[in-house]
Protein backbone atom coordinates (compact mmCIF):
# COMPACT_ATOMS: atom_id res chain seq x y z
CA UNK A 1 0.00 0.00 0.00
CA UNK A 2 1.33 3.42 -0.85
CA UNK A 3 0.94 6.18 1.63
CA UNK A 4 0.59 10.06 -0.01
CA UNK A 5 0.41 13.06 2.09
CA UNK A 6 -2.72 15.20 1.69
CA UNK A 7 -1.19 18.49 2.77
CA UNK A 8 0.43 21.41 0.68
CA UNK A 9 2.34 22.50 4.00
CA UNK A 10 6.24 21.77 3.05
CA UNK A 11 7.34 21.07 6.20
CA UNK A 12 5.07 18.52 6.78
CA UNK A 13 5.55 16.95 3.83
CA UNK A 14 9.56 17.05 4.87
CA UNK A 15 8.86 15.38 7.91
CA UNK A 16 7.54 12.39 6.41
CA UNK A 17 9.94 12.33 3.84
CA UNK A 18 12.13 11.84 6.28
CA UNK A 19 10.72 9.01 7.66
CA UNK A 20 11.18 6.94 4.70
CA UNK A 21 7.28 5.52 4.18
CA UNK A 22 6.37 8.97 1.83
CA UNK A 23 5.38 7.63 -1.51
CA UNK A 24 3.18 10.19 -3.06
CA UNK A 25 1.56 14.41 -2.18
CA UNK A 26 -2.36 15.01 -2.71
CA UNK A 27 -3.49 18.77 -2.36
CA UNK A 28 -6.12 20.78 -3.66
CA UNK A 29 -7.14 24.41 -3.61
CA UNK A 30 -8.48 24.55 0.34
CA UNK A 31 -5.10 22.60 1.64
CA UNK A 32 -3.15 25.19 -1.05
CA UNK A 33 -5.02 28.27 0.36
CA UNK A 34 -3.90 27.44 3.92
CA UNK A 35 -0.25 27.99 2.98
CA UNK A 36 1.70 31.10 2.19
CA UNK A 37 3.27 32.26 -1.52
CA UNK A 38 2.81 31.62 -4.77
CA UNK A 39 0.53 28.43 -6.14
CA UNK A 40 3.46 27.34 -8.52
CA UNK A 41 6.49 28.11 -6.37
CA UNK A 42 4.64 25.87 -3.57
CA UNK A 43 3.95 22.82 -5.97
CA UNK A 44 7.66 22.87 -7.61
CA UNK A 45 9.12 22.40 -4.00
CA UNK A 46 6.47 19.71 -3.35
CA UNK A 47 7.74 18.54 -6.11
CA UNK A 48 11.71 18.51 -5.44
CA UNK A 49 10.60 16.94 -1.95
CA UNK A 50 8.86 14.50 -3.28
CA UNK A 51 9.86 11.49 -6.13
CA UNK A 52 6.64 10.29 -6.29
CA UNK A 53 3.14 11.46 -7.73
CA UNK A 54 1.74 15.09 -6.46
CA UNK A 55 -1.62 15.65 -7.44
CA UNK A 56 -2.52 19.44 -8.70
CA UNK A 57 -6.00 20.62 -9.21
CA UNK A 58 -7.17 22.16 -12.15
CA UNK A 59 -9.82 24.84 -11.50
CA UNK A 60 -11.30 25.23 -14.78
CA UNK A 61 -15.00 24.10 -15.04
CA UNK A 62 -15.48 24.47 -19.44
CA UNK A 63 -13.51 21.13 -20.96
CA UNK A 64 -11.19 23.55 -23.66
CA UNK A 65 -9.87 25.05 -20.41
CA UNK A 66 -9.42 22.31 -18.11
CA UNK A 67 -7.76 21.11 -20.80
CA UNK A 68 -5.51 23.87 -21.34
CA UNK A 69 -4.65 23.95 -17.26
CA UNK A 70 -3.75 20.38 -17.44
CA UNK A 71 -1.23 20.87 -20.19
CA UNK A 72 -0.18 24.03 -17.78
CA UNK A 73 -0.30 22.39 -14.86
CA UNK A 74 1.83 19.15 -16.28
CA UNK A 75 4.73 21.77 -17.32
CA UNK A 76 5.64 22.52 -13.62
CA UNK A 77 7.44 19.01 -12.26
CA UNK A 78 7.60 15.55 -14.41
CA UNK A 79 5.71 14.24 -11.45
CA UNK A 80 2.84 16.36 -11.37
CA UNK A 81 -0.44 14.28 -11.31
CA UNK A 82 -3.76 16.34 -12.62
CA UNK A 83 -6.77 16.18 -10.20
CA UNK A 84 -9.81 16.58 -12.25
CA UNK A 85 -13.05 16.77 -9.99
CA UNK A 86 -15.84 14.01 -11.70
CA UNK A 87 -18.18 16.49 -13.87
CA UNK A 88 -19.12 15.88 -17.45
CA UNK A 89 -16.67 18.58 -18.84
CA UNK A 90 -13.94 17.12 -16.49
CA UNK A 91 -14.24 13.77 -17.98
CA UNK A 92 -14.29 14.59 -21.42
CA UNK A 93 -11.00 16.63 -20.34
CA UNK A 94 -9.73 13.11 -18.80
CA UNK A 95 -10.00 11.53 -21.80
CA UNK A 96 -8.15 14.19 -23.96
CA UNK A 97 -5.05 14.47 -22.02
CA UNK A 98 -5.11 10.95 -20.33
CA UNK A 99 -4.55 10.35 -24.26
CA UNK A 100 -1.72 12.37 -24.35
CA UNK A 101 0.04 10.53 -21.54
CA UNK A 102 -0.92 13.22 -18.56
CA UNK A 103 -1.58 11.15 -15.52
CA UNK A 104 -4.95 12.15 -14.04
CA UNK A 105 -6.88 11.62 -10.39
CA UNK A 106 -10.18 11.87 -10.35
CA UNK A 107 -11.46 13.55 -7.40
CA UNK A 108 -14.91 14.05 -5.61
CA UNK A 109 -15.56 10.50 -6.12
CA UNK A 110 -18.60 9.85 -4.03
CA UNK A 111 -20.26 6.92 -5.80
CA UNK A 112 -19.15 3.68 -7.71
CA UNK A 113 -20.52 4.75 -11.28
CA UNK A 114 -18.39 7.99 -11.12
CA UNK A 115 -15.06 6.18 -10.52
CA UNK A 116 -16.04 3.57 -13.27
CA UNK A 117 -16.62 6.71 -15.95
CA UNK A 118 -13.61 8.46 -14.77
CA UNK A 119 -11.57 4.62 -15.34
CA UNK A 120 -13.06 4.22 -18.78
CA UNK A 121 -11.79 7.89 -19.73
CA UNK A 122 -8.66 6.68 -18.84
CA UNK A 123 -7.85 8.26 -15.20
CA UNK A 124 -4.75 6.70 -13.30
CA UNK A 125 -6.09 7.34 -9.99
CA UNK A 126 -9.61 7.72 -8.84
CA UNK A 127 -10.50 9.37 -5.30
CA UNK A 128 -13.18 8.56 -3.38
CA UNK A 129 -13.72 10.45 -0.68
CA UNK A 130 -14.08 8.25 2.46
CA UNK A 131 -14.69 11.30 5.13
CA UNK A 132 -17.36 13.48 3.54
CA UNK A 133 -19.37 10.40 3.27
CA UNK A 134 -19.13 9.40 6.55
CA UNK A 135 -20.00 12.97 7.98
CA UNK A 136 -23.51 12.76 6.38
CA UNK A 137 -23.89 9.60 7.87
CA UNK A 138 -23.53 7.35 4.62
CA UNK A 139 -20.66 5.16 4.79
CA UNK A 140 -17.48 6.07 2.88
CA UNK A 141 -15.30 2.56 3.40
CA UNK A 142 -18.16 1.14 1.24
CA UNK A 143 -17.56 3.10 -1.11
CA UNK A 144 -14.17 2.11 -1.43
CA UNK A 145 -14.33 -1.76 -1.53
CA UNK A 146 -17.42 -1.57 -4.59
CA UNK A 147 -14.94 0.72 -6.42
CA UNK A 148 -12.38 -2.13 -5.50
CA UNK A 149 -14.59 -5.09 -6.68
CA UNK A 150 -15.94 -3.21 -10.06
CA UNK A 151 -11.95 -1.64 -11.44
CA UNK A 152 -10.59 -5.24 -10.08
CA UNK A 153 -13.44 -7.34 -11.92
CA UNK A 154 -12.65 -5.49 -15.41
CA UNK A 155 -8.92 -4.98 -14.78
CA UNK A 156 -8.75 -1.25 -15.21
CA UNK A 157 -5.30 -0.10 -14.93
CA UNK A 158 -6.54 2.81 -12.69
CA UNK A 159 -5.08 2.61 -8.89
CA UNK A 160 -7.89 3.78 -6.06
CA UNK A 161 -6.81 6.39 -3.79
CA UNK A 162 -8.54 5.91 -0.37
CA UNK A 163 -9.05 9.72 0.27
CA UNK A 164 -11.03 12.23 2.74
CA UNK A 165 -8.68 10.00 5.61
CA UNK A 166 -9.97 11.27 9.42
CA UNK A 167 -8.64 8.81 11.31
CA UNK A 168 -5.89 5.80 11.78
CA UNK A 169 -9.01 3.23 11.42
CA UNK A 170 -9.92 4.45 7.81
CA UNK A 171 -6.28 3.47 7.22
CA UNK A 172 -6.57 -0.10 8.92
CA UNK A 173 -9.92 -0.53 6.70
CA UNK A 174 -9.04 0.38 3.21
CA UNK A 175 -5.29 -1.65 3.94
CA UNK A 176 -7.80 -4.46 4.57
CA UNK A 177 -9.78 -3.92 1.33
CA UNK A 178 -6.95 -3.45 -0.77
CA UNK A 179 -7.11 0.07 -1.42
CA UNK A 180 -4.04 0.74 -3.76
CA UNK A 181 -3.10 4.24 -1.89
CA UNK A 182 -4.26 6.23 1.15
CA UNK A 183 -3.92 10.16 1.02
CA UNK A 184 -3.40 10.70 4.68
CA UNK A 185 -3.57 14.40 6.87
CA UNK A 186 0.24 14.48 8.63
CA UNK A 187 -2.16 14.56 11.94
CA UNK A 188 -3.59 11.06 11.10
CA UNK A 189 -0.08 9.95 9.88
CA UNK A 190 1.01 10.65 13.27
CA UNK A 191 -0.96 8.79 15.25
CA UNK A 192 -0.40 5.84 12.74
CA UNK A 193 2.75 5.80 14.37
CA UNK A 194 1.69 5.85 18.44
CA UNK A 195 0.49 3.60 20.32
CA UNK A 196 0.20 3.81 24.78
CA UNK A 197 1.78 0.38 25.35
CA UNK A 198 4.68 1.17 23.06
CA UNK A 199 5.69 4.34 25.23
CA UNK A 200 4.99 2.23 28.63
CA UNK A 201 6.84 -0.81 27.40
CA UNK A 202 9.93 1.20 25.91
CA UNK A 203 9.93 3.01 29.31
CA UNK A 204 10.21 -0.27 31.40
CA UNK A 205 12.44 -1.49 29.38
CA UNK A 206 15.03 1.52 29.68
CA UNK A 207 14.31 1.73 33.29
CA UNK A 208 15.00 -2.10 33.77
CA UNK A 209 18.21 -1.22 31.55
CA UNK A 210 19.23 1.10 34.10
CA UNK A 211 19.57 -1.66 36.79
CA UNK A 212 21.57 -3.86 34.28
CA UNK A 213 24.10 -1.76 32.98
CA UNK A 214 24.26 -0.27 36.87
CA UNK A 215 25.91 -3.81 38.03
C1 LIG B 1 -7.96 14.17 -1.68
O1 LIG B 1 -7.17 14.14 -2.61
C2 LIG B 1 -8.41 15.39 -1.00
O2 LIG B 1 -7.40 16.35 -1.04
C3 LIG B 1 -8.73 15.18 0.46
O3 LIG B 1 -8.55 13.83 0.85
C4 LIG B 1 -9.99 15.82 0.92
O4 LIG B 1 -10.16 15.55 2.29
P1 LIG B 1 -11.12 16.38 3.24
O5 LIG B 1 -12.49 15.81 3.11
O6 LIG B 1 -10.55 16.17 4.61
O7 LIG B 1 -11.06 17.82 2.78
Amino acid sequence: MQFFLDTANIDQIKEAASWGILDGVTTNPSLLSKEEGKFEDIIKEICRVVPGPVSVECVSTKVAEIIAEARELSKLADNVVIKIPIFLDGLKATKVISEEGIQVNTTLVFSPNQALLAAKAGARYVSPFIGRLDDITHDGMELVEQILVILDTYGFNTKVIAASIRHPRHVIEAAMMGADIATIPFGVLDKLLKHPLTDLGMDKFLADWEKVKSR
